[in-house]
């Protein structure tokens, strides 16, 4: 048995963010979350001129912190419940979907960090709209919403499916001014999102469909998208791979690469897109052998020509990430960030603790194999 969960409504293309108009918001109180970035590129205005035209009250709350602590999402939460609002709007990144949703189940008098231990217990009061800003986490599509907890110096993913928004617009003029790394690390992310859930143990028929879809929309307009400002019909389809992304992670998992990752924005707060791109040859290169056959499907379904055997059609798959990750202009180490050679069994250690992720990794990762990966980033 297979479950798919998908947004109430999801409205994409051109002029989407007038679909608000269609939600039925005239002389609701609603309440937009965005952060100081999303103001100062211009593109929270349009949806505060959208809601308004929609007839709504709006009051903003624009002080979402990237890659939010659980401590200072609480506080928005408390703010948001004294508001009574009927809808919640979020537009920006990750950090300020994940800060909605929670928001919106923890309204009703719990606190996030209760939901750090029975993500179960919140329950939804208010309708969710999510206005994506970066075209990455796929967190518009997702039960998940991701804090740190800096106590532990980790990150946790709290789950529950109340988190699924009431609805979604893509529009890719949110996405027109988006800085070139930041469209470059977000990017990546979703790569990783699809080609893992493509190769986790947990794929369905459903993550199959979505996954792949996301990775030929990801091979043909990542790069444009991060590197042509006016390529508007390549960064509509990475708004659309990213949410594709987002499918994929609700009926699969991701696997090593988000796994081994986390350590890496707990301790060092390195941007989660960043944080993948980094890992991510390495964790394939890891996999190559026991994902050979799935990648291989993803070189036939994409058409992609040159190679015969099973495994190098998979090779070509991994050449192919390898080749977008460095037109990019990713950085391939951690040197960069202040993570020294020394930190290496930290990480190992807080790595090997993300098993709810790495028990989808198709190979087996022992703390020699992450001690391997992370030597290979640490230069
Ligand atoms: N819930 C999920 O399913 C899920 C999945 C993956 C990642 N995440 C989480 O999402 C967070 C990362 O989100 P993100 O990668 O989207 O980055 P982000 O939301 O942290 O944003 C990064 C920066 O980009 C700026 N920005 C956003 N949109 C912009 C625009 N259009 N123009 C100019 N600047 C803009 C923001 O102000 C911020 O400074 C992390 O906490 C990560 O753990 C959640
Ligand atoms: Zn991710």
């Amino acid at each position: 048995m297979y479950k798919l969960n998908m947004p109430g409504a999801v409205f994409s293309g051109e002029q989407a963010l007038l679909s608000l108009d269609d939600l039925g918001m005239a002389g609701e109180n609603v309440c937009m979350i965005t952060d100081h970035g999303v103001i100062k590129a211009g593109v929270a205005d349009r949806v505060l001129s959208a809601l308004k035209q929609a007839g709504a009250q709006v009051r903003v709350i624009d002080q979402v912190p990237p890659e939010p602590a659980y401590q200072d999402v609480q506080r928005l939460a408390t703010a948001f419940a004294e508001g009574r609002f009927h809808s919640l709007v979020a537009v920006g990144g990750g950090s300020v979907m994940d800060t909605a949703k929670l928001c919106s189940i923890v309204a009703d008098g719990g606190s996030v960090k209760e939901l750090l231990q029975t993500p179960g217990k919140g329950k939804k009061v208010v309708r969710t709209v999510m206005v994506p800003t970066t075209a990455g986490t796929g967190a518009e599509a997702t039960p998940n919403a991701i804090v740190a907890v800096p106590e532990e110096q980790v990150k946790v993913g709290i789950v529950n499916h109340q988190m699924i928004p009431d609805a979604v617009i893509l529009d890719p003029e949110m996405i027109r001014g988006l800085p070139a790394n930041i469209a470059a690390a977000t990017g990546v992310d979703a790569m990783c999102h699809a080609v893992e859930c493509y190769t986790s143990l947990a794929a369905t028929p459903f993550s199959d469909l979505y996954a792949l879809e996301a990775i030929r929309l990801i091979f043909s307009h990542l790069a444009a998208a991060c590197l042509s400002p006016e390529a508007m019909e390549s960064k509509a389809a990475m708004l659309l791979a990213a949410f594709y992304g987002g499918v994929a992670i609700q009926c699969s998992g991701t696997t090593a690469v988000h796994a081994l990752s986390y350590p890496l924005g707990g301790k060092y707060h390195i941007p989660h897109g960043i944080a993948n791109a980094v890992l991510l040859m390495p964790v394939m290169r890891f996999n190559l052998d026991a994902c050979a056959e799935r990648l291989a499907c993803i070189y036939d379904a994409l058409a992609m020509r040159g190679a015969d055997a099973q495994i190098e059609k998979a090779q070509a798959v991994l050449d192919r990430m390898e080749t977008l990750v460095k037109q990019i202009r990713i950085p391939s180490g951690l040197e960069a960030y202040g993570v020294k050679r020394d930190d290496l069994e930290d990480l190992v250690q807080a790595g090997m603790g993300v098993q709810r992720l790495l028990k989808n990794n198709r190979r087996t990762v022992t703390a020699a194999d992450a001690r391997m990966m992370y030597r290979q980033v640490l230069n």
